[in-house]
Formats: C-alpha cells, structure tokens, sequence
C-alpha cells in the first residue's frame, strides 16, 4: 500500500497545506494510507482531528514519516533538509520553482527521489483540473486588489454624496493572464475604471470581455510565445511600452503589476521614470516580485514609498488567503496523484503527456531539458 505523507510545512509566512480532509478521504478510497503531521493544517484553519475523521493517521514524528513516505505532497518549494529525510525511489509534488532553487534540484536527483514539479503541469485541457498555477494566481489576482484598495486612501467606486461627486478610482493592470483577468473582474466589481496592457494578441478581448480598457500597443513583434505563455520582447520594445503606459501610469490610483515571461526575469514596465510621473498616494502591487518584478522600487515582502508612490510586492498572496488556496490546490495534486497510482499502486507512466511534461527528476537524473541546461 502507498504511503503518501502530508508534511506542515516550514517555509516563512507559507500557511496553505497540500491536502484537505476532502481530499484525504479521496487518497484513502483510492486505496492509499494517508499520514498527516500533527499541526499541518493550523495555518489552514484545519484542526488535527478533520484530518484523522478523514481517515488520515496524524502523527507528531514527522522524520520518521518522511523517511516513510513512498509518497510526499508539499506546497512551498522543499528544502535541501526535507530532501535528505526522502528514501529513495520515493516521490514528491510540491511546487518547486526548479529556475530559481538548482540546489534542490540536485539534491532531489542525487537522493533518487522522482519528482513532480506542479509549475511544469502542461497547460492541456485534459491538465486543467491539475493546473495549480492557475488556482493560486487567481487568489493572488483576487487578493491584490483588496490589497490595494485597503491601502489606497480613495473609494474605488464612483459616488455621488450630499458632499458633492467622487470620481471612480483608477486601476492600471499590466499582464491580463490568469491573475491579471482576475484582478480586472474584482477592480471592474469595486467600481473601478480599469486599464491594461499585455503583449498577447488574445489578451485584448479577454480584457474587453471583463470590461477592462486595452491599452493597445504597436506590435511590430509578436509576444505569442510556446504554450499559451508570453515571449521575451525586445528591449526596444519594451522601452516603446514603459513610453505608452507611462501617459496610463500618470492618471493611476492604483497599479497592479501580473506581467511575466516563463524562466525569465520579469519585464521592467514600472521604471523610476514612471513612478516619478505618478501621483503622491498612488498604490503599486507587484505580484511580479519572485521573478524580480515589474517595479523597478519593488522589495519583496515590504512596502516601499517612493516619491509618494507606495509599492507593495507580496511574495506569496495565495498563502494570505490560506483556506481557501489549500481547498484548491489540495484538489490540483490530488488529481495529479490520481494520474499515476493505479490500483492503489504507483504506476508513472511517461507515456502519458501529463506525468512527463511535470516530471523535474527520476532515477537519479533531472529529466527537465529546461532545468537540467540551466545546471550545465
Ligand atoms: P504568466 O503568469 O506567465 O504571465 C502573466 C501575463 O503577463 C501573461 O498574460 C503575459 O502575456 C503577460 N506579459 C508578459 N510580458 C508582458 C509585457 N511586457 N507587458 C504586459 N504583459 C506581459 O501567465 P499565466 O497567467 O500563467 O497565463 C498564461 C497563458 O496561459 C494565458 O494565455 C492563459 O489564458 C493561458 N492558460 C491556459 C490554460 C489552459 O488552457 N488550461 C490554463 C491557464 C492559463
């Protein structure tokens, strides 16, 4: 029988968990022994004996479980340390952010444990109910903009009062994927006039669709790159969109930045010059900030203000709405596991687009072509 081991887990400020009493009990009627660690759902508002209902065995010894484990579900990227509890053979899905944690990476092949990075989840139709990058950007896209009318000190809707009209706040959104859409619908709900910018040719009528204003751009290349994903532009060309979005920018009371590139640094497209043109008291969020930000002024985890300008860069905003983040990203792995344990065995079949295209190490190797270059 698989033993698959829910660890709490360690990272600073992370307060979501890879499993649910949902879906436990859906581990144990595929025939899997679940073993949770005592306290691994607190952050979660999840107390020890939802799990154990579940079916789970909730133990305090949690290095004894981990070298148990035939089976590891984590959310935050795994330490060197957790690693090194791994027997062999064993498997792990957690997001990994393989580009920026190459340590781990070798210390995941050296122990020969097979992992499953939920970043690398293809982004297929038949993936969808796998795709926690999606499920968390969405809280994230959420969450920014409650951030930012929090801090902001002006309504975001437009209010006609005895003392005289308000004007609607201003929300500049630059990226329209999965958080950028998102941020649009809950700024658009507030009552905000929205605008946005990205490099996609179908990003303009998904903004459209959601009432945001396109702010169009001259594309004399195409931003369309591999599997749905946005391609490196051009400096040029991005020095001609900070040009265009700057006239945006001046007019904003708030800016939410989405905008990235996969494996690369996020684009620039909030540069000193820019804030310098914004009004005192406007409001920055730089959902970008993991892979360096969009905001030139950005710092992780801190709020900067800068020529008036405060700039917020929380690094993980999903782990802030930590309930309901575990809820669906639980519900992502666990379709994931399902994928490669058949018959309450583990059954990897790299055949299968989906195991393969998420598969960062097996057997000792880093099977990720895109990893695996960046370690030489
Ligand atoms: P992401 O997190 O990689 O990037 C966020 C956004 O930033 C993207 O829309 C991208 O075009 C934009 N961006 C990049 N450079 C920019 C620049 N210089 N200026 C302005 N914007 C810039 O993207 P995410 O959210 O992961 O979504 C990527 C794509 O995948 C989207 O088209 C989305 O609709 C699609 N998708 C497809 C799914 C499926 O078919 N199952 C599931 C989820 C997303």
């Amino acid at each position: 029988m698989i033993r698959l081991f829910v660890p709490k887990e360690i990272a600073a400020g992370e307060r979501r968990v890879a499993a649910t009493p949902e879906t436990v009990k859906k581990y144990v009627k595929a025939g899997l022994e679940v073993v949770v660690e005592a306290g691994a759902g607190e952050g979660s508002s999840i107390v020890d004996s939802r799990y154990a209902e579940a079916g789970a065995m909730v133990v305090a010894d949690a290095k004894g479980a981990w070298a148990e484990a035939d089976l590891v579900v984590k959310v935050s990227v795994p330490s060197t340390a957790e690693v090194a509890r791994m027997k062999a053979g064993a498997v792990l899905v957690s997001f990994m952010a393989p580009h920026r944690n190459l340590d781990v990476v070798r210390k995941l092949a050296d122990a020969r444990v097979t992992s499953l990075a939920m970043e690398l989840v293809p982004r297929t139709t038949r993936a969808q109910t796998m795709d926690a990058l999606s499920s968390q950007a969405n809280i994230a896209g959420y969450k920014a903009v409650l951030l930012a009318a929090t801090r902001l000190g002006k309504y975001f809707p437009l209010l006609m009062t005895a003392a005289g009209t308000v004007p609607p706040a201003k929300v500049v959104i630059m990226g329209a994927g999965v958080a950028g859409l998102q941020a649009i619908a809950t700024a658009k709900r507030l009552g905000a006039v929205v605008e946005v910018s990205d490099v996609r040719a179908a990003a303009k009528e998904q903004v459209e669709s959601l009432g945001g204003k396109f702010i169009e751009l001259p594309m004399q290349e195409s931003g369309d790159g591999a599997g749905g994903y946005a391609k490196e532009m051009s400096e040029d060309f991005l020095r001609k969109q900070r040009e265009i979005v700057m006239q945006h920018l001046a007019k904003a009371d708030v800016v939410i930045c989405t905008a990235l590139v996969p494996g690369r640094k996020a684009p620039i497209l909030v540069s000193d010059e820019a804030l310098k043109v914004m009004r005192p008291g406007a409001v920055v969020v730089d959902l970008a900030v993991t892979e360096g930000g969009n905001c030139t002024q950005s710092k992780a985890d801190q709020e900067v203000t800068w020529n008036g300008v405060h700039i917020l860069a929380p690094s993980n905003l999903a782990g802030s709405m930590a309930e309901d983040a575990s809820v669906v990203y639980s519900r992502n792995v666990l379709a994931l596991v399902l994928n490669f344990v058949k018959d309450g065995a583990l059954a990897l079949d790299l055949g299968d687009e989906i195991n393969a295209g998420s598969l960062l190490t097996h057997e000792g190797k880093v099977t990720h072509a895109a990893t695996a270059g960046l370690m030489g």
